[in-house]
């Protein structure tokens, strides 16, 4: 047999430079008359370690960490193919601290194969949820979802099979999923990797759900931003459209289910479901006021399953192992798994899935292994740009949705960043405000016009201009924002903004004095 090399073709693994290592891998192999398949996997989401390089040994995997084109020759020389020891060498990529540690429901596969070959999909157990759901009557598979305790990934993390199932019981001669992929978060790629590392597992999701809810069209709405994961996931859907996983068939069964791809134009709120939904109909991306649920009216009036890409992505397991078994994974009312996205200052970045219940100091200190800069963490801001700033104080907080929210936070997409002690947090509130201004979708009036004083306050602040009225005005200002927004870009702006008040006072202080303390 031909040896094999695996080389990520994931978007972050090319940014670090994969397409070079693979490039310099097929040249070396030309020059040396070797020959060997390159085959281009996902990434495996240790993005400190990328590109990471694997090579199939009849011991099985090795993999090599951190991979430069300049390090392709002395690779070749200490036998590499055959998994030969190298500064680069990391042993079997199972063993490896970060991927031993973790839990690996969601993306079980993503990161092993060519995200594109759907024998390799159905070699590592895809298809068989989609299998047991063709055999099954809507509403049991509705209950199994909802059985296993599963909730939206997306930020919100209301249950995904109550949301299924006000679809099923709302009857319509049209109805859709839509799958949200407009990933907005800072700090977040869990979506992007998958849809680029194991696209079928997602679309294995989305049949099951209009099976389920009798929706037989399926849209995915993918940011701009991704255009890597829009091109995996339209070549995926005629893949598995060819194979008979989509069209008038699913799997040769009654229930047909198709699905298409839409790329959206760039705007944060745009991942808002009915700013979304508004921008999928050809519109403007601005925020529909509820009631109607999207699941009564949704796209063009119909209903529909709006879920995240994690979310939908999820289903598939559950299928296949059942509700108990997810459901066993995890704490309190946050079952099952959540992948974990670790980034900003910090030395292991990438995503870390586990069950619900590490605490956050667990993630930051062991995991992350602490900041990149080696200076002390002082702040971690969990769940994107409109998640609070958790100070040391509170690491001992376990990462579930009840938990986070009791100490006025939010997991939302399950992104997290951290920053070192130089990090000044009157300048991130200010961040939080100007970026609330910016994205505001405009149609209600606390957040369009709040965010922008909060801007000129939070500068009023900062030059120290009556110092105690300003920040009394900040709060003030975050109350109404909280309270009186339409929508959760306005609503949880004040979480980032009171939290660095609230953690951080010092940084808040007259300008002066700040200067003196610095
Ligand atoms: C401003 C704003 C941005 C959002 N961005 C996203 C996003 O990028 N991706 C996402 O899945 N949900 C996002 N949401 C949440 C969605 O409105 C919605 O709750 C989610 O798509 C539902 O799917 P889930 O139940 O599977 O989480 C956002 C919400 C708000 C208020
Ligand atoms: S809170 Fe902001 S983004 Fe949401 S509806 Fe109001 S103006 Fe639009």
């Amino acid at each position: 047999m031909i040896p094999r090399i695996y080389v990520p073709c994931d978007s972050g693994a090319i940014a670090l430079g994969a397409e070079k290592v693979a490039k310099a891998i097929e040249a070396e192999l030309k020059e040396r008359g070797v020959e060997a398949k390159i085959v281009r996997n996902g990434s495996r989401g240790a993005y400190f370690l990328e590109p990471l390089v694997e090579v199939a040994t009849d011991k099985g995997r090795v993999a090599y960490g951190s991979v430069k084109p300049s390090d392709v020759k002395s690779l070749f020389d200490s036998g590499f193919l055959t998994g030969g020891h190298h500064k680069r060498w990391l042993g079997a990529p199972d063993k490896i601290p970060f991927f031993a540690k973790q839990t690996r429901l969601t993306f079980a596969r993503c990161g092993i194969n060519d995200p594109l070959s759907l024998d390799a999909y159905k070699s590592l157990g895809g298809l068989r949820g989609l299998q047991n759901a063709v055999a099954m009557a809507p509403a049991d598979i509705v209950k199994q979802v909802t059985e296993s305790g599963l909730r939206g990934r997306g930020g919100a993390g209301f249950p995904t099979g109550i949301k299924w199932k006000t679809v099923l019981d709302t009857a319509d001669e049209r109805k859709y999923i839509v799958c949200n992929a407009d990933e907005g978060d800072s700090a977040t790629f869990a979506d992007r990797m998958i849809m680029e590392g194991d696209p079928f597992v997602l679309i294995e999701g989305m049949a099951i759900a209009g099976i389920a809810t009798g929706a037989s069209k399926g849209f995915v709405y993918i940011r701009s931003e991704y255009p890597h994961a829009v091109a995996t996931m339209n070549k995926a859907v005629a893949i598995a459209r060819k194979a008979g996983v989509l069209g008038v068939n699913v799997l040769g069964s009654a229930n047909g289910f198709d699905m298409e791809i839409r790329v959206g134009a760039g705007a944060y709120v745009c991942g808002e479901e009915t700013s979304l939904l508004n921008s999928l109909e050809g519109k403007r991306g601005v925020v529909r006021a509820k009631p109607p649920l999207p699941a009564i009216q949704g796209l063009f009036g119909k209903p529909t399953v709006i879920n995240n890409v994690i979310s939908l992505a999820s289903v598939p397991v559950i299928m296949d192992k059942g509700a108990a078994f997810y459901k066993d994974f995890g704490m309190g009312r946050s079952r099952g798994t959540i992948p974990i996205q670790i980034a900003g200052n910090v030395k292991h970045g990438g995503l870390f899935e586990t069950a619900f219940g590490l605490t956050l100091g667990e993630i930051v200190d062991e995991i992350g292994g602490g900041t990149a800069t080696g200076r002390p963490v002082k702040a971690v801001q969990v769940g994107g740009p409109l998640g609070a700033y958790f100070p040391r104080a509170l690491f001992d907080t376990p990462f579930d949705y009840e938990e986070f929210a009791k100490r006025d936070g939010l997991i939302g997409h399950a992104g997290i960043t951290v920053f070192d002690d130089t990090a000044d947090m009157l300048k991130q509130a200010r961040f939080a405000m100007e970026f609330c201004a910016i994205e505001s979708c405009g149609k209600c009036t606390p957040c369009r016009i709040g965010s922008t004083r909060g801007v000129e306050t939070l500068d009023k602040l900062a030059a120290g201009i009556e110092p105690e009225k300003s920040l009394a005005l900040v709060t003030d200002l975050c109350n109404t924002m909280k309270f009186g927004s339409l929508c959760a870009l306005g609503g949880f702006t004040p979480y980032p903004v009171m939290s660095s008040i609230t953690h951080f006072p010092d940084d808040f202080k007259p300008a002066p004095q700040r200067v003196a303390a610095e």
